[in-house]
């Protein structure tokens, strides 16, 4: 009987830096970095655009994961049961609800596209993406993104292997599993940028990624990119205050933030030139929108010597980014359900599974079944995407730095974030609460009131204005 409640109250964590490092840097990295950051980069002109980008990555987004660390760390709850334990009779518990809702709506449209990635190994590898134009790849698209059976298939799949290794624990499932996974995706990320770079022709395709033409700054490349930064970073829903929880008390959380944005940006600019060189090699244009990976690509691969091989790697290792962060998604609403209500974890996840399943169809048959059916002017599919990224991340984002830099308190903050003094980083809280208090909610509210095209008169005021 006591070793039964030793075993519900004894709570798992991360073993070893690591294991950490790899965790939170798997959570990061995903289908943000290998299908959004260059669909964004091609259609914002590049190498200006990434400047801006890594302006938000510093200023807002990395300031924001951090603070999620703190929380987490300092109550070792999740998402909700954080906010309580700090503030237990104020409404802020609500943020930490609000991100397990946004979790269960980001799972939604993300196992889609984490399904048609899956499903594009197998198509690589087993031949049906052999042309090398866009028109048949198009095809090949398309018919797989309208179907029925086929789509929910390899959905299904996504959503039972992610159950299966968080079944397995924090120890022994995620961290075990991002251990091996990451170091596996930089090596595969770096063959194919060799394989990029030694195209003929590939320099046009850097110059698009480092040569930066800063009149392509607008207002809205601006946005773009903060925006950008929220889903890259896994901020603003609670996934970081809950991987956070399970980070030992000795860890540099500074320093650790600082590694994983870093590391994340990485990825990111090495799937920019695992793509762009080859795009511009081959005579294609970078503004294709977001069936750049899926109609692009495979027509790139197709035009270049071993192709096929390289683009069943390229697949996979996209497969496996996006298997790293729908974990830490997945794992949101777990630690909610095992900690506030008590559920063991194989109830908690087979149940969060089927949820996430159900509502994930309907945004998987945006395309067939539901096609007719638009929410607010958008499919399914564009509300999930819509409403987590335009209106739930900001918002969880601007609480959570509202809640370090005005309620928690600079001494509490102070004490958390130097280990109870034993890390001497004085300057370094000093800038955090300054970015936490004013640059980071400033920042935010602009994007957000962007997402809501509540800024429309000022973006027509600013149109032709360059920064
Ligand atoms: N950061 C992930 C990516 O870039 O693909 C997306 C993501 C994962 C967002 C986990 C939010 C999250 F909690």
């Amino acid at each position: 009987m006591v070793l039964k409640k030793e075993i519900h109250t004894k709570r798992e964590g991360f073993s070893s830096s690591i294991g950490v490092i790899a965790a939170v840097l798997g959570s990061a990295v995903g289908l943000g970095n290998i299908w959004k950051f260059p669909y964004v980069t091609g259609a914002n002109g590049g190498a200006a655009f990434i400047l801006v980008y890594l302006l938000c990555v510093a200023l807002v987004g990395l300031p924001v994961m951090l603070s999620e660390h703190l929380i987490g760390r300092h109550t070792k709850a999740n998402a909700v049961g954080a906010f309580k334990a700090l503030q237990p009779r104020r409404p802020w518990l609500l943020v930490g609800g609000a991100g397990v809702l946004s979790a269960f709506l980001i799972m939604a449209f993300y196992t889609t596209v984490a399904g048609w990635i899956y499903a594009y190994i197998f198509k690589a590898a087993g031949g049906a993406l052999i042309s090398a134009k866009p028109e048949d790849t198009f095809g090949v698209f398309n018919s797989l993104i309208s179907g029925v059976g086929e789509p929910l298939f390899w959905q299904w799949l996504v959503l039972l292997v992610i159950g299966t290794i968080i079944m397995a624990g924090v120890t022994k499932g995620i961290e075990r599993v991002t251990k091996l996974l990451m170091p596996l995706l930089f090596i595969l990320l770096l063959v194919i940028d060799i394989r990029s770079l030694t195209l003929p022709g590939a320099g046009e395709g850097l110059a698009f990624l480092f040569k930066p033409d800063f009149s392509k700054i607008t207002f809205s490349v601006v946005l773009a990119a903060l925006g950008l930064a929220f889903f890259k970073l896994s901020v603003g829903m609670g996934a970081m205050i809950t991987y956070g929880s399970y980070v030992d008390k000795n860890e540099n959380l500074p320093k650790m933030a600082i590694k994983v944005a870093l590391a994340d940006t990485l990825v990111s600019l090495m799937a920019g030139i695992a793509i762009f060189p080859a795009v511009f090699a081959l005579g294609f244009e970078p503004n294709q929108g977001a069936k750049l990976l899926f109609v692009i690509i495979p027509a790139v691969f197709n035009s270049m010597p071993f192709g096929r091989v390289f683009m069943v790697l390229f697949f996979m290792l996209t497969a496996v980014a996006a298997t790293g962060a729908m974990l830490s998604l997945l794992e949101v609403p777990i630690a909610y359900l095992t900690e506030q209500y008590r559920w063991t974890r194989r109830k908690a996840t087979l149940l969060t599974i089927l949820a996430i399943g159900l509502l994930g169809s309907t945004a998987t048959l945006s395309n067939s079944v539901f096609a007719n059916v638009i929410v607010f002017g958008k499919t399914f599919f564009d509300l999930f995407d819509f409403t987590t990224s335009n209106i739930l991340l900001p918002v969880g984002g601007i609480f959570v730095a509202l809640f370090v830099g005005w309620q928690w308190g600079y001494a509490k903050v102070k004490r958390e974030m130097s280990n109870e003094g034993r890390l001497k980083n004085d300057g370094l809280v000093r800038i955090y609460m300054f970015l936490v208090k004013f640059i980071v909610p400033i920042a935010i509210v602009i994007v957000l009131l962007a997402g809501l095209n509540l800024i429309n008169p000022i973006i027509s005021f600013f149109k032709d204005i360059s920064i």
